[in-house]
């Protein structure tokens, strides 16, 4: 595993998704509360810059009329066409079979670190 260094927790904006490079890849940092994400920038769909989008909560319906918010389970809204992936798994909320991939993300000394595979590292690999 390589680790990059994606700059201070002060720069990430909270209910923002922030676009760093890793390597040769495009990786969105979402900050939502005291917690971080991090997903490629690229839809599962027909690869729209899905970070450009806005993170959410959840929103389900049990019944016409009653929505629940849910705020553990933080989404993006890709730009292009509006699907939404959980940031927890990368997967497509209306179809699980999309899935973008994710990263492990941690703050280490005020540092947001994302994780790389070495593939990933080098800017090949998906
Ligand atoms: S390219 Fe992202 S929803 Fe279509």
């Amino acid at each position: 595993m390589s680790c990059c260094d994606c700059g201070p927790i002060e720069a990430f904006a909270d209910g923002r998704c922030h676009v760093v490079r890793a390597g040769r890849r495009q990786i969105g940092i979402a900050r939502w509360g005291d917690r971080l994400y991090a997903i490629n920038n690229v839809c599962a769909h027909q690869r729209g810059p899905l970070c450009r989008g806005p993170v959410l909560s959840t929103v389900t319906a049990a019944a016409p009329g009653a929505m629940d918010l849910h705020a553990e389970a933080p989404v993006i809204a890709c730009p292009w066409h509006g699907w939404e992936f959980d940031l927890r798994t990368g997967r497509a909320v209306s179809d699980p079979r999309y899935r973008v991939r994710t990263f492990p993300v941690r703050v280490e000394a005020g540092r947001v670190l994302v994780e790389l595979d070495p593939t990933t590292a080098r800017g090949r690999g998906k």
